[in-house]
C-alpha cells in the first residue's frame, strides 16, 4: 500500500480542527502495517474509523474508493469521506480527506458520478466535472428530535477527486422523514437521464434528473418487499446480464440494520425490473448477499467502461453490532475483498453470485499443492512455511450422503479455531467462529453463521484468509460467507475433516499472498 502518511495525518489534523477542536486526539501507538490484526491485502485506513464505502466510480485509469472516516477516534462520529486511489481494486494510495462536515451537518454515505456530457454546468475547460451526491446529516437537528435532519448534498471535482468544491445548498430537502440517505446515482443510457436510488425508512425511492441538480421523484420500492428488521440504507440500483444468455435485469441491493439473517447489519437483494420511473419485483423470497455476518453497505463501481463489462463491488467488513468495539488500536475496520457479481440461473431461480476479481490473483506467491485425497476425522495439512493468516486456498470435496459435516480448520497452540464447512445432513454451509478466539467485546460475536445451500456431490471452496477476515465463496460464488475473527495468536494450522465416513479431496491448493503494504 503506498501510503502518505505524513500528508494524511496533517491533513487529517487540519480537517479536525476545522470541525472539532474539542476532541482530544487518540493517542495511537502501533505502527500502521504491524499491529496483530492488521490486514494486510485488504483495503484499511492508516488510522482511526471507518465504514461504508462511498463514492466508488472509475475514472481514467483510476478505482476510487471513498468511505465514511471519523479521522479523530477509532469509533464513530462527525462523518467525513476519506479518499483512495487504485489501478487494480488491490493496492491503493491513500488521498487527503475529500470531503468534510459543514454547516449543513456531517457527510454520510453516498455516490460520485463522472459527469461525461458536463451536464450539471460544472465542469471546466471542457473536462467532466467528477461529482458527488451524499448525504447531509444535520446533528443538531437530529438531536432536536425534528424529522427534517437528512437531505442529499452535492460536490463537485475538477482534477479527478484530488480536491472539492460543495455546491451552495443541499440538492434534494427532506419531505419530513427521518431516514432519507445514501443516494446511488448512476446514469442510465437507455431513458439518457440521471437515476437515484435512495433509502427512505423501509422503502427505496427513485428520482431523476437531467443535471444532478435538480430531481423529481419517480417511484418507490419496498414496503411491503424483502426483510424488514431494521432501516433501509445504502441502495443500489444496477442492470446486470444473466450469465449465458443476452438477457438483462434490475438489480437492487439494499442494506438493512438491524434484521440481518445473523442479527445486526446486513444487504439483501431484489433482482426485477426498472422501467425508468420504478423498480418491479416478483421476488418472494428474501435474499442476502453475503450470508456471513460480516459485509454490509456495499455498492458497486459507477463508471467502469463497456469494454471491461464487469460489475464490481466492495462492502464493509463490519457489523454494527460490534464493529466499534473490535479490538483492533490504531484504526478500526477494513474493506471486503473486491468481488464481481454475476446474475446466475440456480435450481430455477435467479442469484447474485459474487466472485473475487481476478485481479487478486496477482498478490499469489508460494503455491502449494498438499497431498491429500482422502479424509475421515480430522487430517492435518502439511503447509511448509506458509502463512495461512496471508492465503488464498482452494479446495474440492466430493462427499458421499451419509458424510455428515467436512470442511476446513485453522488453529493455533491456544486451541483457538475457525471452521468453514458444509453439513450434508442440513444441507447447510458454515462459518464457526464460536471459538475462534478474542470475542468478550460483544455478546454478539461468539456464533456460528449459517446458510442453506444444497451442495451435489461435490462442494468448491475458495477461501481468503487475511489475519482476521475469513472470505468464502462455495461453488464459484453461489454462496458467500464473510466473517471477522481474532485469535490470541496467528493460526498455523491447517486441517481437512469429516465427521462420518471419509470425503474425497479433488483439489487442495494454497496459496501464500502477498501483503500490500511492502
Ligand atoms: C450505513 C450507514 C448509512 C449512513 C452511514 C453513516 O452503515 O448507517 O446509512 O449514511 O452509515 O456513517
Amino acid at each position: 500500500m503506498r501510503i502518505i502518511i505524513g500528508l494524511l495525518a496533517i491533513l487529517t489534523f487540519c480537517g479536525c480542527s476545522q470541525q472539532s477542536k474539542d476532541t482530544a486526539k487518540q493517542v495511537i501507538s502501533t505502527s500502521a502495517e504491524t499491529e496483530q490484526y492488521r490486514l494486510q491485502y485488504h483495503f484499511t485506513p492508516d488510522s482511526m474509523w471507518m465504514n461504508d464505502p462511498n463514492g466508488m466510480v472509475f475514472n481514467d485509469g483510476e478505482y476510487h474508493l471513498f468511505y465514511q472516516y471519523y479521522p479523530d477516534s477509532t469509533v464513530w462520529g462527525p462523518m467525513h469521506w476519506g479518499h483512495a486511489v487504485s489501478e487494480d481494486m488491490v493496492n491503493w494510495e491513500h488521498l487527503p480527506v475529500a470531503l468534510y462536515p459543514d454547516d449543513y451537518g456531517y457527510i454520510f454515505s453516498g455516490s460520485a458520478v463522472v459527469d461525461k456530457n458536463n451536464t450539471s454546468g460544472l465542469g471546466k475547460d471542457g473536462k467532466a466535472p467528477m461529482v458527488a451526491i451524499f448525504t447531509y446529516h444535520d446533528p443538531v437537528g437530529a438531536e432536536k428530535g425534528a424529522v427534517d435532519y437528512q437531505t442529499q448534498g452535492l460536490a463537485y471535482s475538477n482534477d479527478n477527486g484530488r480536491t472539492w468544491e460543495k455546491y451552495p445548498e443541499p440538492v434534494l430537502k427532506n419531505p419530513g422523514i427521518a431516514d432519507f440517505r445514501d443516494p446511488k446515482v448512476s446514469w442510465i443510457d437507455k431513458y439518457s437521464k440521471w437515476v437515484m436510488a435512495l433509502a427512505v425508512q423501509d422503502h427505496i425511492e427513485f428520482y431523476a434528473s437531467h443535471n444532478l441538480l435538480d430531481w423529481e421523484k419517480t417511484g418507490e420500492f419496498g414496503r411491503n418487499a424483502g426483510a424488514h428488521g431494521g432501516v433501509w440504507e445504502c441502495p443500489d440500483l444496477f442492470p446486470l446480464e444473466i450469465e449465458g444468455s443476452n438477457d438483462t435485469k434490475w438489480v437492487l441491493l439494499v442494506s438493512i440494520n438491524p434484521g440481518g439473517p445473523h442479527g445486526g447489519s446486513a444487504t439483501q437483494y431484489f433482482i426485477g425490473d426498472f422501467d425508468g420511473h420504478t423498480f418491479k419485483s416478483s421476488q418472494e423470497k428474501t435474499k442476502w448477499l453475503d450470508h456471513g455476518s460480516d459485509n454490509y453497505a456495499g455498492v458497486t463501481w459507477n463508471g467502469i467502461p463497456d469494454s471491461d463489462g464487469r460489475r464490481l463491488f466492495i462492502g464493509w467488513m463490519s457489523n454494527w453490532l460490534y464493529a466499534q468495539q473490535v479490538p483492533t488500536e490504531r484504526w478500526r475496520s477494513a474493506m471486503t475483498i473486491p468481488r464481481q457479481l454475476h446474475l446466475r440461473l440456480l435450481n430455477n431461480d435467479y442469484i447474485l453470485a459474487s466472485t473475487p476479481v481476478k485481479e487478486l490473483k496477482t498478490l499469489r506467491r508460494e503455491k502449494l499443492t498438499p497431498l491429500v485425497s482422502e479424509v475421515s476425522g480430522y487430517t492435518l495439512i502439511p503447509i511448509a512455511d506458509i502463512s495461512v493468516m496471508q492465503s488464498e486456498m482452494q479446495f474440492i470435496f466430493n462427499f458421499e450422503k451419509e458424510a455428515g459435516d467436512f470442511g476446513l480448520q485453522l488453529s493455533n497452540k491456544n486451541g483457538e479455531k475457525l471452521k468453514i464447512a458444509y453439513s450434508v445432513d442440513k444441507s447447510e454451509l458454515y462459518i464457526d467462529r464460536s471459538e475462534a478466539g478474542t470475542a468478550g467485546f460483544s455478546d454478539d460475536f461468539a456464533a456460528v453463521h449459517r446458510t442453506a445451500y444444497k451442495a451435489t456431490e461435490n462442494l468448491k471452496l475458495h477461501v481468503f484468509v487475511d489475519k482476521a477476515s475469513v472470505e468464502v465463496f462455495a461453488d464459484n460464488g453461489n454462496a458467500v460467507l464473510t466473517d471477522i475473527f481474532f485469535p490470541g495468536v496467528d493460526y498455523n494450522k491447517v486441517e481437512l475433516f469429516s465427521t462420518k465416513g471419509s470425503t474425497k479431496i479433488l483439489d487442495a491448493t494454497i496459496w501464500q499472498l502477498a501483503s500490500i503494504w511492502k
